[in-house]
């Protein structure tokens, strides 16, 4: 699939509501909701780490599966977040918090916060 950052910059409108993406310095790149973690940096990171953030258990336990994001692994994440945990991880039960699901562009925004992961 063809990724086009620029209109993952546009599409992240519908991730603002609950995501802040802030640099360590304390620079806004977008402005955001706390409802779930700051996405700076998220390419690449542990799943459920971000510091202070207070995951659910499924978050935690994916991470403690191994997740570590790629860009392919956070387009299906964000796909259908609650179906990626229970396939990655093999439990059923564990639900996360984030109740929002994209259709489409998935690959446009992971290519928007890959521009914001400097690692
Ligand atoms: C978690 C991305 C929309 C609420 C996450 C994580 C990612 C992500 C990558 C895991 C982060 C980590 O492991 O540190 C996105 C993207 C969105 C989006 C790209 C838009 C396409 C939303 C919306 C909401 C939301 C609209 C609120 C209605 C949350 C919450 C968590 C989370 C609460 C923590 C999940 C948990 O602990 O179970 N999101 N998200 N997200 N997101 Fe989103």
């Amino acid at each position: 699939m063809a990724q086009d950052a620029a209109n993952g910059e546009k599409e992240f409108k519908k991730c603002k509501a609950c995501h802040m993406i802030q640099s360590p310095d304390g620079t806004d790149v977008v402005k955001g909701g706390k409802t779930g973690p700051n996405l700076f940096g998220v390419v690449g990171r542990k799943a459920g780490t971000q510091e202070g953030f207070k995951y659910s258990d499924a978050l935690v336990k994916l991470g403690e599966a191994g997740e570590v994001w790629t860009t392919d692994d956070l387009a299906a994440y964000i796909t259908d977040p609650n179906k990626y945990v229970e396939e990655k991880v093999g439990d059923k039960t564990l639900k996360t918090k984030m109740t929002f699901k994209m259709a489409k562009n998935q690959a446009d925004v992971v290519a928007f916060l890959a521009q914001h992961s400097p690692e």
